[in-house]
C-alpha cells in the first residue's frame, strides 16, 4: 500500500497509481464511518486551504469546507474579485505567497484552454499541495466519488457496463472534465465504458488515446456510439449528463446550433427500460431537469445521485488528510 502523499499535488488521477488511488478510497471510507459513528477526526488541527473558484459551485465549495473543518483545520473561501489576481498578480507569486501561509492550494477553474495551464502553473511554483476542484480537462474529486459510490453499490467493478451519455441541457455548455476524467479512470478498475455522443459533442481526442491506453492495462474496455438509447442497452451504470461541444468548435453560435438538434438525449423511463433492471442513475449535479433528465428518473428507484453528492465530502477529506497531512 502506497502511503506517502504528503506534499502531492492532484490535478489529474492520471498522475496518479492505481495503488495510491485505492489508499484514498480506503481512506476516504474510513473517514465516513468516523463521521457517521460521531467520532472526532482532527487530522488536520489548526491547518489551512486556500479556495479559489473562478466559478460557482455548491457541493465542490461546501464539502471541501465542511471536510476540513471536521478534519479540524479551515478553509478560505476565494474568489478572483477578492484577490490580486483581478489586477493580474501572476499565478507564481499567488502560489509562492499562499505556501508561506497555510498547508494546501484548491482551485476551480474551467475555462476552457486555460484552467489545467493555470493550476499546473501554480502547482509548478507552490510548496504545499495543489488539488484541482475542476478546470477544463480534469474534475479528479468528482471522479473519486463516482469510483466510490459504484464500489458501494457493486463492490467488485471488473466488467460493469458503464455508459457515460451526453445529454441536453439549457443551463450552460457543461465542462469536459466530468467526462474525461470518469473515461480515464474507470477503465484502470476493468469496467466496459460506453461513451454516447453526438458527433458534434465529442471528448477530446489526445485524452480518448490516453483512456484507451488505460482500458488496455486496466483490462476495461472503452467504446463510442452515436445514439443515446444504444448506450444504454444493458448497462448497469449510467451517466447522462451535458458537455460542451469545445473540442469540436469553439464558435459559440455555432455550438447552440449543434446544440438545438439534440433536444431528444434526455434520460427518460423509456430509455432506463434498455439499460439491466438493476441499473443505477448517477449524475455529478447539478442537473438540469427536465432537460438532462426527467423528474421520475433522477427522483425514481435507480437514482444514487444523493449518495454520490455525500461521497464528495468523504472523498476530499481523504485526498486532504493524505496530501496536507499524513506522514512526512
Ligand atoms: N459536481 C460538482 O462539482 O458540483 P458543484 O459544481 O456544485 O461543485
Amino acid at each position: 500500500m502506497q502511503t506517502l502523499f504528503r506534499g502531492k499535488h492532484l490535478i489529474t488521477l492520471q498522475e496518479w497509481t492505481r495503488e495510491e488511488i485505492d489508499t484514498i478510497l480506503d481512506t476516504s471510507r474510513h473517514l465516513k464511518l468516523m463521521f457517521a459513528n460521531n467520532q472526532p477526526h482532527r487530522w488536520l488541527q489548526d491547518k489551512t486551504a486556500f479556495m479559489m473558484f473562478f466559478e460557482q459551485s455548491t457541493r465542490t465549495r461546501n464539502s471541501l469546507e465542511a471536510g476540513i473543518t471536521q478534519l479540524g483545520g479551515h478553509a478560505h473561501d476565494l474568489t478572483p474579485d477578492k484577490m490580486q489576481l483581478s489586477h493580474g498578480e501572476s499565478a507564481k507569486d499567488t502560489a509562492m505567497v499562499l505556501s508561506r501561509f497555510g498547508h494546501g492550494i484548491a482551485i476551480r477553474n474551467c475555462f476552457y484552454g486555460i484552467g489545467n495551464k493555470y493550476l499546473r502553473e501554480v502547482a509548478q511554483w507552490a510548496s504545499i499541495p495543489v488539488i484541482n476542484l475542476q478546470d477544463d480537462l480534469y474534475h479528479p474529486l468528482q471522479a473519486l466519488a463516482d469510483l466510490m459510490t459504484m464500489q458501494e453499490k457493486f463492490g467488485n467493478l471488473k466488467g460493469l457496463n458503464v455508459t457515460i451519455s451526453w445529454a441536453y441541457a439549457t443551463s450552460h455548455a457543461k465542462p469536459l472534465s466530468v467526462p474525461l476524467s470518469q473515461i480515464l479512470l474507470f477503465p484502470r478498475y476493468g469496467m466496459n465504458v460506453t461513451v454516447a455522443a453526438p458527433k458534434e459533442f465529442p471528448l477530446l481526442p489526445e485524452l480518448v488515446e490516453t483512456a484507451r491506453q488505460n482500458a488496455q492495462t486496466g483490462d476495461g474496455k472503452l467504446n463510442f456510439v452515436d445514439n443515446m438509447d444504444d448506450g444504454f442497452r444493458g448497462a448497469h451504470v449510467v451517466i447522462p449528463k451535458n458537455w460542451g461541444g469545445f473540442a469540436y468548435t469553439e464558435d459559440k453560435g455555432e455550438m447552440a446550433a449543434n446544440l438545438a438538434r439534440y433536444k431528444s438525449w434526455i434520460c427518460d423511463e423509456q430509455r432506463m427500460k434498455l439499460a439491466d433492471p438493476k441499473v443505477i442513475y448517477m449524475h455529478a449535479l447539478p442537473a438540469d431537469r427536465g432537460n438532462e433528465v426527467t423528474d421520475p428518473v433522477i427522483d425514481g428507484p435507480h437514482s444514487v445521485v444523493y449518495d454520490e453528492a455525500e461521497n464528495r465530502l468523504h472523498t476530499v477529506k481523504g485526498v486532504m488528510a493524505l496530501t496536507m497531512g499524513g506522514r512526512p
